[in-house]
């Protein structure tokens, strides 16, 4: 500790024993689980440092959480789904008023709990204030275009969104605030409901926000709990009260919890899961660029993205230059702690080094060569990314979501090697081509856009500005996330009709004009 700069010290441990139920803060008074960090445990002798605890909740509890969602949204009569729109807006405003001031904890707790560097937790922090004031801008854009009548073949109509219900929202631990909060929020804004548990890493930085959450929010909206998924999910789950299943994590985990629910047809889902997006190398792609492209899309927080990419593929005539450029940039980066701002950082998985290991081994065993000096070089929090060259499918790591630093790399002669690979894969989320020549990158974009959901032209993955489409084909995820598709992804179309008569213009107009109805209404907030 005594090298670590005092802003960033954890000084005593945290021990965290409270939830959110129906607007009471109550103490946890049963088993808590310790989280620990492994940024300190480089050297064999270190044990992953204990930063504190967190109260591992049972399925009552969870239940508890789950009645008071239902309660508050009451069959679609509470009144949160009730409220006019601008007064949801100003509870969401406050919110973020209030989470401002906990940035720096939020920050710091980010680096401790998932090794995420310094400049990247505060990004995290900060992307995710933005998407919530957006969020905001948008949801009056989308009540403003509600706020008019429209009439066809005799028939008026006033078409608005309206919520779905209780939504359970589960994020994951490598943005256990920004994706987590960018299924929370929508949720909340459109009128749902919902139980919120976090992630298995980073956990201790949603403690600091409990308050914001129950200040600014009648009691039931959000109800958060602490637990392990399957005792907090199961129950939930089984209760067959959820409307929407909102998560971001594998997809076995979304098929278990769905089988679970009595009602699959009630049930909407909101995934975004995992992915296999490939870099493909043309020809002519400009090295440098590509080069730099390909480190920050394989290695951007040790490649824990669903974004990342996962393999490459390179065209033989420019392979060796390739190769021998890539690997002198991966065995130039440097693996640091998160306040000193290096692209590696520990891995917060105490199994996930064993893992990679594992995995560089079953490629070395079945033809692949380790290219880079530092390749697959362990220390107990961490393995130095192995650039595996020539990899092929009887691989794991080809077959697998490596979800950490390792790249396997594969050549190719024709473009139809990787196309076609990508068509036979579970998943389709995005892909990355590097290369010049319009008449080869033109027909390929075409292939290419209908087996993922984002091509990027010489640039890597990844899922920003967060008003673009963020979703993906097969496997990779269920319904759309932007700051506009997630407003929708939580709602539904719902409108009152009348047929065009001086009766119902009447009935209308003094509706209008009294504001008698929180729905029918032309006014909107400015
Ligand atoms: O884990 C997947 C994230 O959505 C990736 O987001 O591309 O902004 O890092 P990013």
């Amino acid at each position: 500790m005594n090298n670590i700069p005092n802003e960033f010290k954890i000084n005593k441990q945290i021990n965290h024993k409270e939830y959110l139920i129906d607007g009471i803060i109550s103490k946890w008074d049963g088993n808590q689980t310790n989280v620990y960090s492994t940024l300190l445990c480089d050297k064999d002798d270190k044990e992953p440092y204990l930063l504190g605890n967190t109260p591992e909740m049972s399925g009552e509890y969870a239940l508890k959480a789950l009645e008071a969602a239902h309660s508050a949204f009451n069959f679609g009569q509470g009144v949160w789904p009730t409220m006019k729109v601008y007064e949801r807006i100003q509870c969401m405003e406050t919110f973020v008023e209030k989470m401002l001031t906990k940035r720096e904890e939020v920050v710091k707790l980010l680096m401790w709990e998932i090794g995420k560097n310094l400049n990247d937790s505060r990004k995290e922090f900060d992307r995710t204030v933005e998407y919530i004031k957006d969020t905001i801008v948008e949801y009056k854009r989308i009540d403003r275009k509600g706020a008019t009548f429209q009439n066809k073949s005799g028939v008026r109509a006033l078409i608005r969104r309206g919520p779905l219900g209780v939504v359970l929202c589960l994020g994951p631990y490598n943005y256990p605030l920004n994706e987590t909060f960018a299924l929370l929020i929508p949720a909340i804004i459109m009128g749902n409901t919902t139980i919120f548990k976090p992630a298995k890493h980073g956990v201790l930085l949603i403690a600091p926000l409990l308050d914001a959450f129950k200040e600014s929010f009648p009691p039931g909206v959000v109800n958060i709990v602490f637990g392990r998924g399957r005792e907090i999910a199961t129950p939930i789950m089984k209760s067959g009260k959820i409307d929407v299943l909102a998560l971001i994590g594998h997809s076995s985990s979304a098929i278990s919890l769905q089988d679970l629910h009595p009602q699959k047809n009630r049930l909407r889902l909101v995934l975004g899961l995992e992915a296999k997006n490939p870099g493909i190398i043309l020809k002519d792609a400009d090295i440098e660029s590509t080069v730099k492209e390909c480190i920050s899309g394989t290695l951007s927080f040790n490649g824990q993205r669903c974004t990342a990419l996962k393999i490459l593929y390179v065209h033989e005539d420019i392979k060796e230059e390739f190769l021998s450029k890539f690997v002198i940039a991966v065995d130039e980066l440097k693996l640091g702690l998160p306040w000193e701002n290096t692209l590696l950082t520990p891995l917060p998985e105490p199994a996930k080094p064993k893992y990679i290991s594992d995995l560089i081994e079953n490629a070395v065993n079945l033809g692949a060569k380790i290219m880079n000096k530092k390749g697959g070089e362990k220390q107990k929090n961490f393995v130095f990314p192995a650039v595996l060259y020539p990899v092929n499918k009887d691989m794991d790591v080809y077959k697998e979501e490596q979800f950490g630093p390792v790249i396997p790399i594969i050549s190719f002669t024709d473009i139809s090697t990787p196309i076609k690979d990508m068509s036979e894969s579970n998943y389709g989320q995005q892909v990355s081509i590097f290369g010049k020549d319009v008449d080869t990158l033109g027909p390929v974009i075409d292939s290419m856009v209908n087996l993922v959901c984002r091509v990027n032209l010489n640039s890597a993955c990844q899922r920003g500005p967060d008003i673009y489409p963020f979703t993906g084909r097969k496997d990779s995820a269920v319904a759309t996330l932007s700051v506009h598709d997630a407003l929708r992804s939580f709602s539904i179309r719902t409108f009152v009709a009348s047929k065009d008569n001086d009766l119902n213009k009447n009935i209308l107009r003094e509706m209008i004009d009294s504001k008698k109805s929180h729905f029918i209404r032309t006014d909107y907030y400015l």
